[in-house]
């Protein structure tokens, strides 16, 4: 199985567009400590040919550009992109669809109730249902895919989509609107969980033992948007669970056997992302791998 991670950065990519916090302020200083990251999403595929992405970032053009499995094998029209599997209904994971309108062909699967945001907004609709179906999947049901990957989806806890949001939306609801996903060939299989509230024990059982976990790097610290002046949220509001303190994911996933655990959809505020920062060195004597965009793992 070929694992290529498209993008690392969480909504808004790193550097965003109009930040000036501190590592968005390194990277357009030009400091080497930083480098750019788009949004996230993930290429897996069990044969090298046919590929299927995991959720579809708005940068999504800029990541077929960068990664030379995903372009047209010469024929007219034609891409290896199978289908586009949703974890949530978050801009950052399903805007991209509107960049893949061209007539061609591939599967997109979501639960019911992300499947029911892509309905509801009318813009979807140019992505052609007749050309492109969307096959609704159930949770705890394993989906097998034309070239031998076997995906399982299954709820973890998270919230609504910011668009859909109310004044006091729940934010550690566990029901179809926030998904994680394992993906497996054969006796082989990997953990996809770019956004997750709360790491419960019910989540821990799962990953016990897991060879690959790619799990919600989105912040290091719960008020760090607010600590540094960019933002009025908190993680615990946005649906992310922090890497740091006692209820953070180095500390809930620290004792489970992970082999490899890699953190993803990193939002640019976290110290993480910048080279040689004691957080990042924090994270990596926990044994966690910061991605990357072009970042790859064959399993
Ligand atoms: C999130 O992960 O919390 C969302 O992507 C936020 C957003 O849509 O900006
Ligand atoms: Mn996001
Ligand atoms: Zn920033």
């Amino acid at each position: 199985m070929r694992i290529i991670v498209l993008g690392s950065a969480a909504g808004g990519g790193f550097p965003q567009w109009n930040c000036g916090c501190e590592a968005c302020a390194l990277f357009w200083q030009g400091d080497p400590r930083v480098r750019a990251r788009t949004q996230s999403s993930v290429a897996v595929s069990a044969s090298g040919e046919k590929w299927l992405l995991l959720n579809c970032s708005p940068d999504v053009r800029l990541q077929i550009l960068q990664t030379r499995a995903l372009h047209p094998q010469g024929t007219k029209r034609g891409s290896p992109i199978e289908g586009v599997f949703l974890t949530n209904g978050d801009i950052d994971h399903v805007a991209g669809l509107l960049s893949l309108r061209e007539s061609q062909p591939f599967v997109i699967f979501g639960t019911t109730a992300v499947l029911a945001e892509i309905g509801r907004n009318q813009i979807f609709a140019a992505v052609d249902e007749s050309i492109v179906p969307r096959k609704r999947v159930e949770l705890d049901r394993p989906v097998v895919m034309a070239d031998g990957l076997t995906i399982e989806p299954f709820t973890v806890a998270g919230k609504v989509p910011l668009y859909r949001e109310s004044d006091a939306p729940e934010t550690k609801g566990e029901w179809q609107s926030t998904i994680g996903l394992k993906i497996s060939k054969g006796e082989t299989q990997f953990y996809y969980i770019p956004g997750c509230a709360d790491i419960d024990p019910a989540l821990r059982a799962r990953l016990k033992n897991a060879p690959l976990v790619l799990f919600d790097g989105t912040l290091w610290q719960d008020d760090e948007m607010i600590r540094q002046g960019i933002g009025s949220k908190t993680g615990r509001r946005m649906g992310h669970v922090s890497m740091s303190g006692p209820e953070g994911s180095i500390a809930g996933l620290g004792d489970l056997g992970i082999q490899r655990k890699v953190f993803i959809h990193i939002n640019n505020s976290n110290p993480v992302l910048i080279d040689g920062t004691p957080e990042r060195r924090q994270a990596e004597a926990a044994g966690w791998e910061i991605a990357y965009d072009g970042m790859e793992i064959e399993l």
